[in-house]
């Protein structure tokens, strides 16, 4: 009987709902899963200082304490890992899981399945957690994202509403429904079934192409273009913070210099440069588009 590990970390169980609907076609496999948790958990729904106060941190991958978890095995056919980047990273509880020896070993010599709960912005994280994973031996045979498909400023408005009140509504009646649709939730079941047919082959070649080609998997150009650009933003405010933090009032005023940059650039910069960008640029550029999209979609990925 083949034997797989499932890992991941869910603050607000999107994401063990997506892996819930993922591991149906999983059947006669012998299933580790394994929730892991940070020693100090995030809570949730967020205070707004502390939401935005985790980013330097998140993206300079700071490893995190996490509490105790065990293997039922020593080697496993195959791993897929569940994770949601936080701030063009990986959340600080998978980069730490990342870092962390016992899992490292683990991922040595074994096929890796990546699943993301993200609200549309995975493709920064994703080169991270492929490079983590490549030095520790592993193998990615697959990536299966999941995205909030609406407009990006209203997902934006949208999970920030869900994040910091705890409500998963539509607010001011407008707002689309945050985070992951339960249609796109539901579809991991399809999306998994190329996944368990490589894993009884044990062959995965050609296994993310059987997977793009369901249609449901795909990076927006607008979406590539702020990723193109962000995290090198972000790494620059994470060390400023750092660096000028030598209290904690000077932390906070730095924190919040950084959250109205955030909100200035996502609400009146982006729009600007996203329309000059869609209309000009876009069209000139439309093949180098294609090949950055197909390379993101088979980061890591022999074909
Ligand atoms: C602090 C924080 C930062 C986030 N940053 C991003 C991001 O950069 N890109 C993205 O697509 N989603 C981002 N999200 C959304 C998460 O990836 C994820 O979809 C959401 O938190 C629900 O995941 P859960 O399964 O852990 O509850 C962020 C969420 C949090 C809490």
């Amino acid at each position: 009987m083949k034997n797989i590990l499932v890992i991941s970390y869910s603050q607000t169980g999107q994401l063990n709902d997506i892996l819930d609907c993922f591991l149906i076609p999983f059947k006669g496999v012998e299933i580790d899963r394994i929730n892991i948790q940070p020693r100090e958990e995030f809570v949730f729904p967020w205070i707004s200082s502390v939401f935005f106060d985790t980013m330097p941190e998140t993206v300079l991958e700071e490893k995190i304490d996490l509490m105790p978890y065990d293997f039922r095995a020593n080697s496993y056919d195959l791993i897929i890992l569940g994770y949601q980047p936080w701030f063009l990273s990986p959340s600080l509880p998978i980069s730490s899981l990342l870092q962390d020896s016992k899992f490292l070993a683990v991922l040595n010599n074994t096929p890796i399945v990546t699943v993301i709960g993200s609200r549309n912005m995975w493709i920064n994280s994703q080169i991270s957690v492929v490079n983590r994973i490549e030095s520790a031996g592993g193998r990615i045979v697959a990536n299966v994202p999941f995205i909030d498909r609406h407009q990006n400023l209203l997902s934006a408005l949208s999970i920030l509403h869900w994040m910091l009140t705890g409500k998963k509504e539509r607010k001011w009646g407008f707002l689309p429904l945050p985070g992951v649709s339960r249609k796109d939730i539901e579809s991991a079941e399809v999306l998994a079934e190329p996944v368990t047919q490589a894993l009884h082959k044990g062959d995965y070649l050609g296994l993310q192409e059987r997977i793009l080609k369901k249609k449901l998997v795909d990076i927006h150009p607008s979406i590539l273009f702020i990723e193109m650009r962000a995290k090198r933003l972000f790494i620059f405010w994470a060390n400023l913070i750092k660096r000028k933090s030598i209290n904690t009032k000077k932390r906070n005023f730095w924190v919040a210099m950084y959250k109205y940059y955030l909100i200035f650039a996502l609400f009146v910069v982006s729009p600007i440069v996203l329309a000059v960008y869609t209309l000009l640029v876009r069209p000139i550029i439309w093949s180098s588009i294609k090949k950055n999209k197909e390379h993101f979609l088979y980061l890591g990925i022999e074909r």
